[in-house]
């Protein structure tokens, strides 16, 4: 059974006395199976947090359906085994860090023996046990997202549904969650994550789901999602003018740049590279590297952005 099952959601926000509409989701679904790292992505104002809100209990969708471990969410007994990281967290500052944790315990009915030790080993994992006694009002933007982390994670939860865990941290402190959700995954926890850093979805998720205007526009594992074919083929040179001249003149669809190393000649993907090759070094050029390019998630994405804009 699906961990998250979320279909043909519908969200439209009304604001203010002029009753201004605003559309989140116009009918999203994606599901996220037990055991896996989901990841959400999309641009700003897809839908990402509205989903994830909705699967909270903390607003109501207009339309569809959102469940969680098969039960509506908001469901009272699936939220023992939830820990949720809102995208900006809002703690009562004037909590310490160890405070913060023990409350939060306290909410999943943890006992205070089991929530102390839990959180001395949270804090220390996310890099603030230094700072456990100071107030939260006191911490840095990353401190405070890594102290919203170890509260998302205070009753270890089976699933843990994370709104841009990366957002304010450092290149270290990426990597440190990186590797937490790693380990996350093998004790078999679920993950759901919104992230805009593509490079993290790759190195990190199992499948991801596309979102673009309130619509989920692609899911799947990510080797299937990115298409195969190669894109285009660098070929990296070293002619002289004339040599580069009488290249341009025979290959009217292949780019010639100047770099740093030599010509750099971009073949586009129906352009066969061996009579490319072959004609280079017929001219009496030497051939210094040849790099396929495959699409990347980055390019799957602005590709989805400007269709789901187009649509
Ligand atoms: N409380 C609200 N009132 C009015 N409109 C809202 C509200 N919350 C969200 N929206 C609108 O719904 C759309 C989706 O917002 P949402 O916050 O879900 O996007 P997102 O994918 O999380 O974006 P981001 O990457 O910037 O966090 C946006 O157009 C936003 O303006
Ligand atoms: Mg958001």
């Amino acid at each position: 059974m699906s961990v998250v099952v979320v279909k043909d959601l519908k969200k439209t926000f009304v604001k203010g006395f002029w009753r201004k509409r605003s559309v989140a989701l116009r009918g999203a679904s994606f599901a996220v199976e037990p055991g896996e790292i989901f990841g959400f992505l999309g641009p700003n104002g897809a839908g990402k947090t509205t989903t994830l809100k909705i699967l909270m209990g903390l607003i109501k969708a207009d339309g569809g359906e959102a469940l969680m471990f098969g039960k509506p969410c908001g469901d009272p007994s699936t939220r023992r085994r939830v820990g949720y990281l809102p995208e900006s967290p809002y703690f009562y500052d004037h909590l310490t860090a160890n405070e913060l944790l023990d409350m939060m315990g306290a909410l999943y009915g943890i006992d205070a023996a089991t929530r102390r030790a839990r959180g001395r080993v949270l804090l220390e994992r996310v890099g603030i046990a230094h700072a456990a006694k100071r107030p939260l009002r006191s911490y840095s933007k990353g401190m405070l997202q890594r102290a919203g982390l170890a509260q998302a994670l205070i009753a270890e939860p089976e699933l843990v549904v994370l709104d841009e865990p990366m957002s304010g941290l450092d290149p270290i402190g990426r990597r440190e969650v990186r590797d937490m959700l790693a380990d996350l995954r093998t004790k078999g926890t679920t993950v759901l994550v919104c992230t805009h850093v593509l490079a993290d979805a790759v190195t990190l998720c199992d499948r991801v789901g596309i979102v673009v205007g309130g619509i989920v526009r692609d899911q799947g594992l990510l080797s299937e999602l990115l298409s195969p074919q190669i894109l285009r083929v660098d070929v990296l040179i070293r002619a002289t003018d004339e040599q580069r001249a009488g290249l341009q003149n025979r290959f009217d669809d292949v780019e010639f740049r100047s770099t740093a190393e030599g010509t750099l000649a971009s073949l586009p993907s129906k352009e066969p590279v061996n009579g490319f090759l072959a004609a280079c070094i017929g001219e009496g050029s030497e051939v210094l590297q040849v790099t396929p390019h495959k699409e990347t998630l980055e390019s799957l994405f602005i590709r989805q952005a400007q269709e789901g804009g187009n649509s």
